[in-house]
């Protein structure tokens, strides 16, 4: 097992990472944990496949368990449905002192932090990311939210866990489309930090598809050495050097936005194509050249990426991007490639430049 380590002074905690790690779940959280229970939050299909192991794994340590499942799409977030988490976490804990364990991708890990952070102004929280997405950033880095039914995201907060534990084997039940969906974040990590890691990229995608054991322990490593690396600079993103991970999230979180995040589009391959939109933007502007910006599609390409719009309006899609949360003062900042392993966050990219990034994508 891998263990890196997110350094946050009295919150530090470690990204463990390895193939069967969850049979070791009760070990890690009796070591980063006072509590005497846990309560899991997780959906049917997911709970299923791994919640047997784990509560073996918890009991096996004299733990007290409960599990407690939502639904497995984006409406687990809502207001309503982090209630009943609540409500069903106070009646089980009853003063055991209980800490949350999310079993299960970025909704259930956003979902399960902002419950962690609210029940008791806060309880110990532990992260077991399903996906390859949330392996790689969402579980990472203590950012957790729920929706408004008009917004998503509104209502978070920054909430440290006490320890991810990030189980490679539990990514050979994935489909495919959700390991390209984390790739997408993988480029996004290797084109704004990493050019050895865009390298081996090219190298072993192939493999990467495969579910090679030693490419996927690779690169969520690599990948999480990066985020550990950022948030322990700028956990609150108040820096300017967190926000480097919202690479491509301009126009990819616009184009979710433009199809009313009806989830005919994942989050990765929306950021698939903000990405590209970004380095057409950067060549544009003189930033980068032609050839890493071709170097970047055929890695796309390579993963089963695309980087065309082919559903939502582009009038949709610019007017998405003019309410980007990201914009501060009125200044909209955007992260753009220089080259392969460099980005820089730019601001008063000018308008025309973006429009016509945005048509190109059709
Ligand atoms: N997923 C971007 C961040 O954690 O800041």
């Amino acid at each position: 097992m891998k263990t890196i380590k997110v350094d946050l002074g009295k919150r530090s905690y470690n990204i463990n990472i390895g193939k069967g790690i969850i049979y070791s779940t009760g070990k890690i959280i009796r070591s980063v944990s006072k509590c005497r229970a846990c309560f899991v939050v997780s959906n049917k299909d997911i709970a299923d496949l791994y919640s047997g192991i784990l509560k073996r794994s918890l009991i096996g340590e004299g733990l007290d368990v409960k599990c407690f499942n939502v639904a497995g799409s984006e409406s687990a977030k809502s207001c309503s449905s982090w209630l009943r988490v609540i409500r069903s976490l106070a009646r089980f804990d009853k003063g055991k002192g209980a800490c949350l364990v999310s079993l299960g991708g970025g909704v259930v890990g956003d979902l399960g932090g902002f419950a962690a952070a609210t029940y008791r102004r806060g309880i110990d929280f532990v992260q077991i990311p399903t996906t390859l997405l949330a392996q790689v950033d969402a579980a990472i880095g203590g950012k957790a939210a729920i929706d408004l039914d008009f917004a998503k995201n509104l209502v978070g907060a920054f909430y440290q866990p006490r320890a991810v534990i990030s189980d490679i084997g539990l990514l050979k039940t994935l489909p495919v489309r959700q390991i390209r969906n984390g790739l997408s974040e993988v480029i996004k990590y290797a084109v704004v930090f990493d050019e050895t890691l865009f390298s081996y990229l090219e190298k072993h995608m192939a493999d990467i598809l495969r579910l090679n054991p030693r490419c996927l322990e690779y690169i969520i490593s690599r990948c999480s050495r990066i985020k550990a690396k950022v948030v322990s600079i700028d956990e609150l993103e108040q820096k300017g050097y967190r926000s480097m991970l919202n690479f491509g999230h301009t126009i990819g979180h616009a184009i979710e936005s433009a199809s009313s995040y009806s989830g005919s589009i994942h989050h990765g391959e929306a950021v698939a194509i903000g990405m590209s939109a970004a380095f057409d933007i950067s060549v544009s502007i003189g930033m980068a050249r032609a050839s890493s910006a071709e170097r970047f599609k055929g890695i796309l390409k390579a993963a089963g990426l695309g980087y065309k719009i082919n559903r939502v309006s582009p009038s949709r899609v610019l007017a998405a991007t003019l309410y980007d949360k990201k914009t501060t003062n009125g200044i909209r900042r955007w992260v753009l490639p220089e080259r392969i392993g460099h980005g820089i966050v730019c601001s008063n990219v000018p308008a025309g430049i973006i429009r016509k990034a945005v048509l190109r994508l059709y």
